[in-house]
């Protein structure tokens, strides 16, 4: 049986998180400077049905049926062995490697999941086209986050920029000009599930108050998806002032993230806001692309972990 690769990049959400889960747009791309990778190859002397799993990056090397089922990678594995209906997967070794941060934002998990998916299934003889794979990672994002929007599965199984809503088909963006972003990590890890669940408290107790500032997220999210469809990125700034803003009233930034939104936008960047689902993970900064790597120093000097840069490209 041959061996079989696969790849997913990581993700990074522009404008919309938070408001996204309560229905209203956004907008992710991805990011191919970080992927995950997922290599399955046959190990023709074990019984069938063994697995082995190996990921050195989270210190795991067990066998798939000694792994709680509810392990992200476990339940991955099992979501696709009943999409493909196979009563007893060949004996094989997924070894899963990655080069995204973990719990900072920029889809980790649901990467992993996609790039398990792809090559399991090609492995198994039944490669899955990108909406299967979208809707199986989403399963494993339900085990991880309760109520996820489903942004990160879509934007990394499509892998192309997205305008995501909610149980409307997927719109994928169309890109004028070049764009491009520094990213920067607060090196503060922070839980999805949890910060989410204390939105949707802070939601309960004033749900009047928190539809109104997921309107007004819902109408930058528009007005970004204008922008980057006929102009430039100098546009774009005010927008990402104004979507971080928003982010702090509902109590989602840090003092980290405000720290190097700030430092970003003194060393010139023309926008910044955190992204994701905020309280630590990456912020995220649009810049004329010559001074991205002035931006990217300052963020550095600011406490930045790890600093990216990468860019939106136009359609061709
Ligand atoms: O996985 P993260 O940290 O990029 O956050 C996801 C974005 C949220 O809108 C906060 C949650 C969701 O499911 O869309």
């Amino acid at each position: 049986m041959p061996a079989y690769t696969a790849t997913a990049p990581g993700k990074i959400i522009l404008f919309g998180e938070h408001a996204v889960v309560y229905g209203r747009p956004a907008i992710a791309i991805p990011v191919p400077e970080v992927q995950a990778r997922v290599y399955v190859s046959a190990n023709p002397r074990s019984p069938a049905g063994n697995i082995m799993i190996k990921a050195p990056d989270i210190d795991l090397e067990a066998k798939l049926d000694d792994l709680p089922a509810d392990h992200p990678i476990a339940f991955a594995v099992q979501v696709l062995q009943s999409e493909i209906g196979v009563r007893q997967t060949p004996a094989c070794t997924i070894q899963i490697n990655s080069t995204i941060p973990i719990a900072a934002g920029m889809g980790s998990g649901a990467a992993v999941s996609v790039a398990v998916m792809r090559a399991l299934s090609a492995f198994l003889g039944h490669p899955l086209p990108d909406e299967r794979v979208s809707a199986l990672a989403y399963e494993v994002e339900k085990l991880y986050h309760g109520t996820p929007s489903g942004v990160d599965n879509t934007v990394i199984a499509f892998k192309t920029p997205v305008f995501y809503q909610r149980e409307h088909p997927i719109e994928k963006l169309s890109v004028k000009l070049p764009v491009t972003l520094v990213i920067g990590d607060t090196g503060v890890s922070s839980s999805t599930a949890m910060v989410v669940g204390d939105v949707r408290r802070a939601w309960q107790t004033d749900t009047e108050g928190y539809e109104a500032i997921f309107d007004q997220v819902a109408n930058l999210v528009l007005s970004a998806r204008r922008i980057i469809d006929s102009g430039g990125p100098a546009e774009l700034g005010p927008l990402m002032d104004e979507n971080h803003q928003l982010l702090k009233k509902i109590r989602v930034s840090s003092p980290e993230l405000d720290k190097l939104v700030l430092a970003a936008k003194q060393a010139g960047a023309i926008g910044a806001k955190l992204s994701g689902a905020g309280r630590g993970g990456n912020m995220i900064s649009v810049v004329e692309p010559e001074l991205a790597l002035q931006v990217s120093n300052a963020l550095e000097e600011a406490g930045a972990v790890r600093t990216l840069i990468t860019r939106l490209f136009p359609d061709i």
